[in-house]
C-alpha cells in the first residue's frame, strides 16, 4: 500500500515537517484549524517566511503532493497520522492537554484498523502511553491493538527546521515493539539519521531533559555571571579560557523564552510533585526560578546604570534592543526581554524598545514605545549582558567572540 502520511498542526514545526515529507515522495495531507494558513499553501505560498528553505519546498508541492486542510476527515484516506499541535502549561504549571485531546481525538475519528499515529508533541512521559492511547480508543471504537502508536520527539529549531531536519539524528519508541518497529520503517523513508529506543516513554523523557539540560545550563551560567559581577571579575573573559573540552559555561541572559525550554522542566518538576518526592527535583525548578528572576536583576542594573547619566531618572530614555525571545525568530512567547521592559515600565522608567523583526507597529501593538536604540540615552542590547560603566551596555566586542547566539534563548 502506498504511504499517506497526514501532519495535524502546520504551526512553526508541523508545517517544515510536513514540507520535508513531501520532498521525499510521500504524500501528504496536512491538517490545521487555521484554514487561512492551509489555503496559503494550497495555492504554493508559504506563510512561515522566516523558514529558510521553506518557500521553495511549499511553492513545489503546496496544492500537490502536499494539500492542506482544516477537516481532518479530507485525511482519512491517510495510514500514518502525525500529531504535532502545541501544549502550554496553565497558570500554576501544569500541562494543559485540550489541543492535544482535540487533535487525538479528531484523528480517533477516522482511524482505520492498522493505522499509525505518531505524537510529536512534546509531552510528559507517558502521555502517549496512556492519555493518547485512551482518547484513541475512545474515539475510534477500536482496541490499542487494532491501531499503532508511537512517540517520536520533534528536535527542530525555528529558523533551522529544514536543515535540522535533514541533519539531525531523530528517536522513535513505541507504546509497544510492533508499533516501534512500524514508526522505524515510515520515518526511514524521510529521516536519515533515525534511531528507535526501546518505548515511548523513553523518547518523550529523551525531549524533555534536553530542555531541562538547556536550563539549568543557562541558569548556571547567570547565576556564575552574577556572582563574577559582585566579584568585580570580567565573567566573558573567564569564560573564554575556562571553556575546554570538559567545561562548556553558557552565555548568561534576561533568562530563558519560547514555547520550550521554560516548558519543558515544568513536565517533569510537576510529576515530581504528584508523587510527593518534591526533592526531586530541586534542581529544576531552581533553575527555572533563577532564569525568570534575571530580569529582575538586570533592571537593578539598569537603574543603577541610569544614575550615572546626568539627568533625572524619569527623563532618561532607556531602550531595550530586541523584544522576540531569540534573534530571528519573529516570536515573543514567553520573552525575557519584553518582560524586562515591561518591568522598567512598572517601575516608572521612561522605557522605549526596538526590534528588527517586530517593527515600530509590532513594538507598538505590545503597548511599549517604540524607539531606535542609538537615540535612546542608555540603551540595553540583548547580544550581550555586559553592565561596564559606560551608559551603553552593548558588550559587541567581547561577544564577537564569544557569540553563540541570542540572549533571550529557546
Ligand atoms: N517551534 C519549534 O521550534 C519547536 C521545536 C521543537 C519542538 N516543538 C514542538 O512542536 C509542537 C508544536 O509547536 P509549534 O511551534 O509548531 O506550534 P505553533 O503554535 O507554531 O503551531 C501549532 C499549529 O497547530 C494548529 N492547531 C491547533 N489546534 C489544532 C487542532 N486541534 N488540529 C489541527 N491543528 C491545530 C495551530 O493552528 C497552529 O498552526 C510543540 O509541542 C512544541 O513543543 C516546536
Amino acid at each position: 500500500m502506498d504511504e499517506k502520511i497526514a501532519v495535524v498542526g502546520l504551526g512553526n514545526a508541523g508545517l517544515p515537517l510536513a514540507a520535508v515529507i513531501a520532498d521525499s515522495g510521500i504524500e501528504v495531507t496536512g491538517v490545521d484549524i487555521n484554514s487561512e494558513r492551509c489555503d496559503l499553501i494550497n495555492r504554493g505560498i508559504n506563510p512561515l517566511k522566516e523558514e529558510p528553505g521553506l518557500d521553495e519546498l511549499i511553492g513545489k508541492y503546496g496544492g500537490r503532493s502536499f494539500k492542506a486542510t482544516a477537516d481532518i476527515k479530507n485525511a482519512s484516506s491517510c495510514n500514518t497520522f502525525i500529531v504535532i499541535v502545541p501544549l502550554f502549561i496553565d497558570r500554576d504549571y501544569n500541562p494543559d492537554f485540550m489541543i492535544l485531546e482535540s487533535a487525538i481525538k479528531g484523528i480517533g475519528s477516522v482511524l482505520k484498523p492498522g493505522d499509525l499515529v505518531v505524537l510529536e508533541t512534546t509531552v510528559p512521559p507517558g502521555t502517549t502511553d496512556n492519555l493518547a492511547r485512551a482518547w484513541l480508543e475512545e474515539t475510534s471504537g477500536m482496541e490499542a491493538s487494532q491501531f499503532s502508536l508511537a512517540y517520536s520527539p520533534e528536535r527542530i529549531m525555528t529558523g533551522y527546521s529544514i536543515s535540522r531536519f535533514r541533519e539531525f539524528p531523530k528517536i522513535v519508541g513505541g507504546t509497544d515493539e510492533e508499533s516501534g518497529k512500524k514508526a522505524f520503517a515510515v520515518y526511514s523513508r524521510f529521516v536519515k539519521s533515525l534511531n528507535m529506543v526501546s518505548s515511548a516513554r523513553v523518547a518523550e523523557f529523551i525531549k524533555v531533559v534536553e530542555g531541562c539540560y538547556r536550563d539549568a545550563n543557562i541558569a548556571l551560567a547567570n547565576e556564575l555571571f552574577k556572582i563574577s559581577d559582585n566579584l568585580g571579575i570580567d565573567f566573558y573573559e573567564a569564560r573564554e579560557y575556562a571553556n575546554h573540552q570538559y567545561c562548556h559555561i553558557h552565555l548568561p541572559s534576561t533568562g530563558v523564552g519560547g514555547h520550550c525550554i521554560p516548558v519543558y522542566p515544568w513536565f517533569l518538576i510537576k510529576e515530581m510533585e504528584r508523587r510527593e518526592k518534591f526533592d526531586d527535583a530541586r534542581l529544576l525548578r531552581t533553575s527555572r526560578e533563577l532564569n525568570d528572576e534575571m530580569i529582575e536583576f538586570c533592571a537593578e542594573k539598569i537603574m543603577l546604570n541610569c544614575l550615572k547619566i546626568d539627568k533625572p531618572l524619569k527623563d532618561i530614555a532607556i531602550c531595550i534592543s530586541g523584544l522576540s525571545y531569540r534573534r530571528g525568530v519573529k516570536e515573543i512567547h514567553h520573552s525575557r526581554n519584553l518582560a524586562l521592559a515591561r518591568l522598567l515600565v512598572e517601575k516608572g522608567l521612561k522605557v522605549y524598545a526596538w526590534d528588527e523583526l517586530l517593527g515600530k507597529t509590532g513594538v507598538e501593538n505590545l503597548g511599549l514605545r517604540y524607539l531606535e536604540p542609538e537615540k535612546a540615552d542608555l540603551a540595553f542590547d540583548t547580544s550581550g549582558l555586559k553592565f561596564g560603566s559606560s551608559s551603553k551596555f552593548a558588550g559587541k566586542e567581547k561577544m564577537s567572540k564569544t557569540s553563540e547566539g541570542p540572549v533571550c534563548r529557546c
